[in-house]
């Protein structure tokens, strides 16, 4: 079943047309990376999603309801939760657990029951220690999952997250993104906007934009083997692709599916293990 679809969607601000008869369709529970440059339109895609912004034609169907329909569009923003770039932007509350608790009061869900998911959304982002401090003492990534677990008290269908890790140090990116990983693991559907072919690598599907069209869409090992149109778009494989490219030159066959550094590190090791074993041998 498709979560999301855009059916022929234009839309543009002021006389600037950004997405032209743009297609595409987002399967329920699938994790999805959207990637390209400064300027192509992902955010714009995050926001048509959501219903922020709506198309100047054709339509976007999010959890099957229309993002044009004004009868829908709360139950469009609770089901579809957006998680954006700044970890400042958005926290209203002092304390961590009203900040978890916030969105869902909104909707009129009952006190035991929010008190309930807050619980269970704080402990989901690794945050339920935290639940007393205060939002202001937290990192940047630990904001960064306080804004997933307050989408997850509304219990969403889909989370869409615009470049969320881009303003954060390494140690906030690898526990959000283990965040990320585990919920997709569970069968959420996700939407990461990233810059960073490496978050990327991580996603079932990755889709490459460029000037509000898409230019790949695929598996991450297809998306990252097609290092011309990667090029075209100034866009970079991520560096163990490129290091598998070379050594594939040098005649030694990596696997296609080796993105992180372990792995890697792990494979070359498998290469030098066989050749000592291989010399005792003989
Ligand atoms: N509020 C806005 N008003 C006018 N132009 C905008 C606005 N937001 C984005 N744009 C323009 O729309 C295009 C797509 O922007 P955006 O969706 O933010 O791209 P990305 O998130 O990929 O950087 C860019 O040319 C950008 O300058
Ligand atoms: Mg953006």
């Amino acid at each position: 079943m498709n979560i999301i679809e855009f059916k022929n969607v234009s839309f543009g601000y002021g006389k600037n047309a950004v997405l032209e008869d743009f297609s595409l369709r987002i399967e329920k529970g699938t994790f999805t990376a959207v990637l390209g440059r400064n300027g192509s339109g992902k955010s714009t895609l995050a926001r048509l999603i959501n219903g922020l912004l709506l198309p100047r034609s054709g339509c976007v169907m999010t959890c099957g309801m229309d993002t044009s329909d004004e009868e829908q569009i709360y139950n469009i923003r609770s089901r579809a939760a957006l998680v954006f770039q700044n970890p400042d932007d958005g926290i209203v509350s002092a304390v961590v657990e009203d900040e978890a608790a916030f969105g869902a009061e909104n909707l009129g869900i009952e006190p035991a029951e929010i008190r309930k998911r807050v619980d269970a959304a704080l402990k989901e982002t690794r945050l339920y220690q935290k639940r007393l401090a205060m939002t202001a003492q937290l990192s940047g990534g630990e904001k960064q999952r306080l804004a997933i677990a307050s989408a997850l008290v509304m219990e969403p269908e889909v989370l869409i997250l615009d470049e969320p890790t881009s303003m954060l140090d390494p140690e906030g990116r690898r526990e959000f993104l283990e965040t990320v990983k585990r919920l997709a693991g569970r069968g959420m559907t996700v939407v990461l906007i990233t810059h960073d072919m490496e978050e990327a690598a991580e996603a079932q599907r990755c889709i490459i934009m460029g000037s509000g069209k898409i230019v790949l869409d695929g598996a991450p090992v297809e998306v990252f083997a097609d290092s011309t149109k990667l090029e075209e778009l100034a866009l970079c494989a991520p560096e163990m692709q490129r290091l598998a490219a070379e050594l594939r030159k040098h005649g030694i066959d990596v696997p296609d599916d080796i993105f992180g550094t372990e792995e890697m590190a792990n494979y070359i090791e498998g290469i030098f293990l066989r050749g000592v074993l291989g010399s005792t041998l003989d």
